[in-house]
């Protein structure tokens, strides 16, 4: 089968101005009305479209409660609804709905085939070739998601060196999802500052452990990236203690131009290394889990056992295969031009951005109102000027908002004077709301 590329979008039944007419929204399926009709012979309803299940309150609390769960809903939906409106994105991007996504996924080529099943071949085989060749790995094998890749990855290496303990941060998605509970490991911390550990740092553990798990980068304390140098020191120390190296890499793609290596030059600094398709990529799901052959069976192995091994997994795949061709080769773009607007969102009144020099299109903005305010303030910006700038803030300190900010493609439609001139009026509002 060809590999599926974009292409120039053909006709599409039911596009405006095509000859077909648009098709009508189906009426909600039986099973949807069934259940519909089961809720309310239990006194619930059921809203579809809005994932929320009101229970008929039966006192004054549960009145109470009902009310902040709608109010909560509307909320939900006017952001859902304003986001949608707007015309501009300096964080993040539009979300595309689903008739939009598969529309898009219809426009590749060599999609005129019978889907292929349990991904032995097909676009499941030619993203995890893709994969192993950008990473420079013998192999690579696709997961659903990179949770269950990196289990895989951690019990494989306590397997091979017969040790239990990985090297971790406390602060890592492997940490903080407790995935060492479900693997039977044990995690040890060579630091628990809010930066990525040192090589000093792991060669005083201590203790033997199999694998030295590194995020590349850190997100949860800023998106944090080592100097390639350190890098390399790091991954050195593990192999000198006889332990394996394991990147969580769901952001890996956008390391490059911080650390100034090739993606085969980083990876081979690791002995497996896990990617997403989903986050930098904007694929639908999935990761992969690339290394040596040894470690590819193994992970085929349990990526079966763990109930990985889907019967058909196309869309998703597809959508990675779009992303690798499409947005791969932007991510330095990203990485440059939020390195032209970093700086003015650290000038507002007020602000600090951390790291104070982002190694990645991604970065922390703290600010100095409560994060309810700067969440309504945002809201009306977004309703009044059909501009999405900054959102999801959460308090950090009494007075005091992180959100976390991720410039790219959109963005790179912004000038810094821009940044400065939006980034004014949302800080009126937000001025204006906390009073
Ligand atoms: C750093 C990191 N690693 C791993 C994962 C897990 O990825 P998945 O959602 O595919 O399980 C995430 C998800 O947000 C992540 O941010």
């Amino acid at each position: 089968m060809a590999r599926p590329t974009p292409r120039a979008r053909a006709s599409e039944p039911g596009r405006r101005g095509s000859s077909c007419p648009t098709p009508p929204v189906p009426p909600p399926t039986s099973a949807r009305t069934l259940l519909k009709v089961c809720l309310r012979d239990r006194g619930q309803a059921v809203v579809f479209g809005y994932e929320k299940h009101l229970v008929r309150p039966t006192c004054r609390a549960e009145n109470r409660r009902m009310s902040d769960d709608q109010n909560t809903a509307n909320e939900q939906q006017r952001r859902r609804a304003a986001r949608n409106a707007c015309k501009r994105f300096l964080s993040g991007e539009r979300l595309l709905g689903i008739r939009e996504r598969l529309t898009a996924l219809a426009a590749l080529d060599g999609l005129d085939v019978e889907p292929y099943r349990y991904g032995s071949d097909g676009p499941v085989r030619q993203l995890e070739e893709l994969a192993a060749a950008l990473l420079g790995t013998e192999d690579a094998v696709f997961f659903p998601t990179g949770t269950m890749a990196q289990q895989v990855a951690l019990r494989y290496g306590a397997e091979l060196t017969g040790r239990p303990a990985v090297a971790l941060h406390p602060l890592s998605h492997l940490k903080r999802h407790a995935y060492t509970q479900l693997t039977g490991l044990r995690g040890l911390w060579p630091t628990t500052e809010q930066r990525l550990p040192t090589a000093e740092e792991l060669g005083a553990l201590g203790e033997p452990f199999g694998t030295l798990a590194i995020e590349l980068p850190l997100r949860d304390p800023g998106y944090l990236l080592p100097s390639w140098e350190e890098l390399v020191e790091l991954t050195a120390v593990a192999h000198a203690a006889g332990a394996r190296v394991h990147f969580d890499g769901a952001r890996l793609w956008n390391t490059t131009t911080h650390l100034g290596s090739q993606l085969d030059e980083i990876s081979a600094l690791a002995d497996n290394v896990y990617v997403s398709f989903y986050k930098d990529l904007r694929g639908i799901s999935g990761a992969a889990l690339a290394g040596d052959a040894a470690l590819t069976a193994y992970a085929r192995a349990w990526r079966h056992r763990y109930g990985g091994t889907l019967y058909q997994q196309w869309p998703a795949t597809l959508a990675a295969l779009a992303g690798l061709d499409t947005v791969l080769p932007k991510l330095p773009d990203f990485a440059r031009h939020a390195a032209t607007l970093a700086p003015a969102l650290a000038a507002l009144p007020g602000a600090r951005i951390h790291p104070a020099v982002p190694p990645t299109h991604e970065f922390q903005l703290w600010l100095p109102h409560p994060a309810k305010a700067l969440n309504v303030a945002h809201l009306a910006l977004v309703e009044q000027e059909r501009t999405w700038f900054i959102s999801h803030w959460t308090d950090a300190a009494p007075g005091l908002a992180m959100a976390e900010v991720s410039l790219t493609g959109p963005a790179l439609e912004w000038t810094a004077d821009e940044v400065t001139q939006v980034g004014l009026r949302f800080l009126e509002l937000a001025a204006a709301s906390a009073h």
